[in-house]
């Protein structure tokens, strides 16, 4: 691995960036007036999934950046002392500890993009919160993730030791190829590797592997003056991918394999999917689908 920073003080991660400001078209109606990552996998948002999932590995600010006219986030997040209150006088601590998501000390930040100018564009909107010199990770709350170990800590290792960027993979169908960003890794060592290479949305004949990016990163705060000189696509948005593949001309970057599994849920049968998954795993629902299911042939 080639270092960029001194390996025995390696900076500490604490900021995450959630972009929510998509259009979220592929869920239309139901993301006409909410953000699809408020969408629940039975009764939990997606972005708290993702928001879980930072907090657990030390993530201290917390960075929306949301689509302006969309407040659900913010709402969501909120502590809502009057609704607290309630469940306090009714002695519903059951309903108290649902409703208190964030605990006083997170920072919570709501930054909006103004247009949905694509993924490159709404991580720019967070560079007034990182300092020159720190990496950041960002989260895509679409994908959620299952694994027997929060998929970011070995994201975030690699980037403390490389001070480079850090990309989270996984081995993607051959049919899906021309979906994702793709990396050529050279040399894996324990499901890490340096690349030489990052395509979006190769066709699979063109592809240099099968590795696509899913939705965890660490950047440094160097991807922002990169991001500001990428040219929007043939769609009129910045992509990420396209920054990243300007960023490896100059420095190393690296891809992590995810050692769990993903669900799209920016598409039906990701959605879905996920849904099943964490209903499967509560014996009560877990009779009831499996009957109907049954049933149904
Ligand atoms: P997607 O590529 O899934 O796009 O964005 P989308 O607009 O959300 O969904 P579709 O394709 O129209 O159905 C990947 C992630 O980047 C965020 C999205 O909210 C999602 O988390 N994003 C995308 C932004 O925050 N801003 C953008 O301008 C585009």
């Amino acid at each position: 691995m080639s270092s960029h920073q001194d390996n025995n003080h390696p900076a500490k991660i604490t900021k995450a960036v959630f972009p929510v400001g998509g259009l979220g078209t592929r869920f239309l109606p139901a993301t006409k007036s909410m953000p699809k990552e408020l969408m629940p996998i039975i009764d939990k948002p997606l972005i708290q999934y993702a928001v879980e999932e930072a907090l657990a590995v030390g993530i201290e600010t917390l960075i929306f950046v949301t689509s302006a006219s969309k407040h659900a986030i913010f709402d969501h997040f909120d502590p809502m002392p009057s609704l607290k209150m309630r469940f306090e006088q009714q002695g519903r601590m059951d309903l108290v500890e649902k409703v208190n998501i964030l605990s006083p000390d997170i920072k919570t930040v709501y930054i909006p993009q103004g247009e949905p100018l694509g993924l490159g564009h709404a991580v720019l909107q967070a560079q007034s919160l990182i300092g020159v010199n720190e990496m950041f990770t960002v989260l895509l709350a679409d994908d959620f993730i299952e694994a027997p170990q929060n998929p970011l800590l070995a994201l975030i290792e690699c980037a403390r030791v490389t001070g480079q960027t850090t990309l989270s993979v996984e081995q993607v169908p051959a049919e899906r190829i021309s979906s994702y960003g793709i990396v050529s890794p050279k040399q894996w060592h324990q499901g890490t590797a340096e690349i030489d290479a990052i395509v979006e949305k190769p066709h699979k004949d063109e592809a240099p592997s099968d590795f696509g990016v899913i939705g965890r990163y660490v950047l440094p705060a160097r991807i922002f003056e990169v991001l500001k000189a990428t040219p929007a696509d043939g769609k009129g948005e910045i992509q990420l991918t396209d920054a990243i593949k300007t960023l490896l001309q100059q420095e190393g970057v690296h891809a992590v394999q995810l050692d769990g599994q993903r669900f799209d849920c920016g598409h039906h049968e990701g959605f879905v999917m996920a849904n099943l998954h964490v209903a499967m795993k509560d014996p009560q629902l877990r009779t009831k689908i499996s009957n109907y299911l049954n049933d149904q042939g």
